[in-house]
């Protein structure tokens, strides 16, 4: 099948890529240049296990190209929509670039189309771009909606395994050109889930603030077991091995980040204020979100004492959103390093893969070093905070921890051996435990 995929950030890339990969023609178009650029020499600005190879691949094989041109996007049988829609200040999801988009394909189109949504878009967007193309061209626009649940830092994977493949669609022939589209990937029948469109968008949502949901729900019950002198770990063992409930995303910490959680769990609450509808519950998950990072403040500033903060540093393990990923959206490691660094007297920081990307968030503090590895500057450090659970955390060098002035280490992904720590003589902080 002849593809475009409209927006080439960090859904556009992984799914052009692969859909190139099964065997389609694909372009990728983006309005910025120098990615497109940059782009088309196999180089990509994101850190995705896996993508690479895949991008080197197709170009070579001549299956995938990069454009910024309209006029060739619209040559494809089937536009694939994944153009971002970042949070307005009300928490409604900015529509201005989809907009932007739309205008300028019914600029190009010269044939009835497929218009594939997978960007998270409000309830009736999919209608809305009917509708706009429909009236600015002379074309048919069949309308699909195929919300994406990809995970960064595993997005390759997910591509090629898919947990299911959520389609709304209104017609026949919508249908058959979203069956030919994920042909190659040879999925059983019950992988397809078909529905109205208005449930395809709502789903989306309904995916990731339920996701969002069981981790306030964990760490709500973190914020209890601290009282109660539980471990929110052994908790974790004793529901998670409920099938019911199950293991996954239950893991208490410093809470959810990224360009997706905090955005759609905004975008569904302004949703409901907009139909009065009781919004209680996603306000509730959202407030206990930050009361996790207020508490995880708290214990560094108990931990370290008020007065002594200022003469004080840090080494902070992690800054991307989480593991095996560059990406620094919404962050909580980032909030945390712009919380801290007027108060103390310098930062470490490492990540594996954002350092680069942390730099220009940070560019305004002169107090704070970028580390070639996790144990540089250990010795002049007081204490340190881990806030991603990268795996080249997990069994650190205890002799070089050792180094630390104060002996403490804050965990705020609950990802250390608490008992090895406590044994090597440092102090352990961690959530719920
Ligand atoms: C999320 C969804 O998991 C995907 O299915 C969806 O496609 C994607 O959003 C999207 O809408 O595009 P992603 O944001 O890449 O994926 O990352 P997650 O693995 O879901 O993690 C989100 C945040 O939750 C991270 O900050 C992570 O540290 C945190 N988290 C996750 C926890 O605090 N505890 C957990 O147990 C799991």
């Amino acid at each position: 099948m002849k593809i475009s995929i409209i927006g080439s950030g960090y859904v556009g890339l992984v799914s052009g890529a692969c859909f190139a990969d099964l065997g389609h023609s694909v372009v990728c178009l983006d309005k910025d240049k120098t990615k497109i650029k940059s782009l088309s020499q196999g180089k990509s600005s994101i850190y995705e296990p896996g993508l690479d190879e895949i991008l080197k691949r197709n170009i070579q094989s001549k299956r995938l190209s990069f454009t910024t041109s309209y006029k060739i996007a619209c040559q494809a049988d089937l536009l694939i929509l994944c153009i971002d829609t970042p949070a307005k200040k009300s928490g409604e999801p900015n529509l201005t670039n989809l907009k932007l988009s739309l205008k300028s394909i019914s600029a190009e189109l010269r044939k009835e189309i497929f218009i594939v949504t997978k960007s998270t878009v409000p309830i009736g967007t999919n209608e809305y771009i009917k509708n706009f193309i429909e009236n600015s061209t002379s074309f048919k626009a069949n309308i699909i909606s195929n919300p994406e649940f990809l995970k960064e830092g595993s997005a390759v994977q997910d591509f090629f395994y898919p947990s299911r493949i959520v389609i709304g669609c209104e017609s026949n022939a919508s249908r058959k050109a979203m069956k030919e589209l994920y042909a190659p990937l040879k999925l059983p029948n019950k992988k397809f889930i078909y529905m109205k469109v208005q449930s395809a968008e709502l789903t989306k949502y309904a995916s990731n603030s339920f996701l969002a949901t069981k981790i306030s729900f964990i760490n709500k019950i973190s914020q209890i077991a601290e009282y109660a002198n539980a471990d929110i770990h052994e908790i974790k063992r004793g529901i998670g091995s409920d099938s019911r409930i199950g293991n996954e995303f239950l893991n208490a910490g410093l809470g959810y980040g990224g360009s997706c959680f905090p955005k759609d769990i905004k975008a569904l609450i302004n949703f409901e204020k907009k139909f009065q509808i009781d919004h209680s519950l996603f306000s509730a998950v959202e407030a206990i979100n930050n009361q996790q990072f207020t508490l995880f403040y708290k214990k560094i500033i108990d931990a370290m004492g008020q007065k002594r903060l200022k003469h004080s540093s840090f080494m902070i393990w992690g800054i991307s959103f989480k593991p095996n990923t560059n990406d620094v959206r919404d962050s909580i490691a980032l909030r945390l390093i712009h919380r801290l660094a007027d108060q103390v007297k310098h930062l470490y920081l490492y990540d594996p893969e954002a350092l680069r990307e942390s730099f220009v968030h940070l560019n305004q503090y002169n107090n704070i070093t970028y580390c070639k590895n996790a144990y540089e500057h250990m010795q002049s450090s007081n204490a340190l905070i881990l806030c991603t659970e990268w795996l080249e955390f997990k069994n650190p060098e205890m002799n070089m921890l050792n180094r630390l002035k104060d002996k403490k280490i804050f965990d705020g992904r609950n990802f250390l051996d608490k008992e090895i720590i406590i044994k090597a003589g440092i102090q352990y902080f961690g959530l719920g435990r």
